[in-house]
C-alpha cells in the first residue's frame, strides 16, 4: 500500500506489530499508520474500554494493562502471537512524565516507577518478543524517547533521566540484537497530545513562534517517522535516534522569538493526586 507520503509500502504489508500506549496520541497515530500499511496491530493501554475501541477501529487486537506490570509484556506477546502468528515490529511508546518537580523532592517510589514504565517495560517487551519471534525471524524495534532527553529541564528530571536511559538502551540493544533485529528511537519535540497538554495549551501561538518550523507537532508527524524506521526503507539503520521536533534542537540559531517551553515547565503546578 502506498500513502500520500509514499513510504508505507516498504515491506510492511502482512507483518504484525505491538504498539504500547496505542489508544491515543502518538501511539494511536503510529498504530493507524501501521494498520494503513497493512500491518496487523496489537495495542495496549490501561483503560480497557479505550483498548477495546482502538483494537476494533484498527481491525487488530488489544490488551488492557499497565506496561509497568512485570506480567504484562509476556501477556501482550502471547496475545499477538496467538492472534497473528508473528511479531515483526515492537513500538515502545507508553510512558509516564511523573514524578514532576525538583529531584530533591522526588519520592523514591515514584522515581522507581518512572524507570519501571519508561525503561524496564521496553526492555521486558523486547525480551519477550525476541524469545518468541524476533531472535529467529528478525524484525525491528522503535522506542519513543524525547528531544528533552538531550538536555536538562525544569521539573522534568525523572522523565528526562529515564528517557536518556531509554536512548542508551536503544543503542545497546541495537548492538546486541544485530543483524536480525534493528533497534532505533524517535525523539519527538512538543506534540499536541494529552500528556503534553499542560505545556502547549496555555499559549500555543507563542510556543509555535519560537520553533524554526513554526508549529508544534501533531501525532502523525511522529508516526510517519516511526513507521519509516520500522520499515525496510530504513533497512541499513540501527542504533539511531531520529529527532522529530520541528527544529527545537536548533532553535537557538533561529532568528525568531525565544521558545517558551521552559517557562511553562517552570511555572506549572500539577494537581495534587
Ligand atoms: N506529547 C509530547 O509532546 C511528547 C514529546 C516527547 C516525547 N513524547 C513521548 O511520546 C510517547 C507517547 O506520549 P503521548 O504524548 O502520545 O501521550 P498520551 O497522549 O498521554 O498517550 C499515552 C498512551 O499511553 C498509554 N499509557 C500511559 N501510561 C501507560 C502505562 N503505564 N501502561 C500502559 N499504557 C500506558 C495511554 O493510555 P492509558 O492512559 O489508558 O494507559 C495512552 O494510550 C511517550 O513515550 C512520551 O514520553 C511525547
Amino acid at each position: 500500500m502506498t500513502s500520500s507520503y509514499g513510504i508505507e509500502g516498504h515491506g510492511l504489508d502482512g507483518r504484525a506489530a505491538v504498539v504500547t500506549g496505542g489508544t491515543r496520541g502518538i501511539g494511536r497515530a503510529v498504530a493507524e499508520r501501521l494498520a494503513g500499511a497493512g500491518v496487523l496491530v496489537c495495542v495496549t493501554a490501561r483503560d480497557a474500554e479505550e483498548v477495546r475501541r482502538a483494537a476494533e477501529e484498527l481491525g487488530g487486537v488489544g490488551l488492557a494493562g499497565d506496561v509497568g506490570d512485570p506480567d504484562h509484556p509476556r501477556a501482550v506477546t502471547e496475545l499477538a502471537l496467538r492472534a497473528f502468528g508473528r511479531i515483526d515490529v515492537v513500538v515502545n511508546n507508553a510512558a509516564t512524565n511523573q514524578p514532576y518537580g525538583p529531584l530533591m523532592e522526588a519520592d523514591p517510589g515514584a522515581w522507581r516507577r518512572a524507570f519501571q514504565v519508561n525503561v524496564e517495560a521496553p526492555l521486558r517487551l523486547v525480551q519477550c518478543a525476541w524469545r518468541a519471534w524476533l531472535r529467529e525471524h528478525g524484525g525491528s524495534v522503535v522506542n519513543i524517547c524525547t528531544e528533552g532527553a538531550g538536555h536538562a529541564g525544569p521539573n522534568v528530571g525523572a522523565y528526562g533521566t529515564s528517557k536518556a536511559a531509554l536512548l542508551h538502551l536503544t543503542r545497546q540493544l541495537a548492538g546486541e540484537l544485530a543483524p536480525k533485529v534493528r533497534v532505533n528511537s524517535v525523539s519527538p519535540g512538543l506534540v499536541r497530545t494529552e500528556m503534553a497538554r499542560f505545556v502547549w495549551e496555555p499559549g500555543e501561538r507563542q510556543l509555535a513562534a519560537g520553533l524554526p518550523l513554526g508549529r508544534i507537532g501533531e501525532p502523525d508527524d511522529v508516526a510517519r517517522a516511526v513507521v519509516w524506521l520500522a520499515s525496510d526503507a530504513a533497512g541499513w539503520i540501527t542504533g539511531a535516534d531520529l529527532l522529530v521536533d520541528g527544529g527545537t534542537g536548533v532553535r537557538t540559531a533561529y532568528p525568531g522569538p525565544g521558545y517558551a517551553v521552559d517557562d511553562r515547565l517552570r511555572s506549572y503546578a500539577p494537581p495534587r493526586s
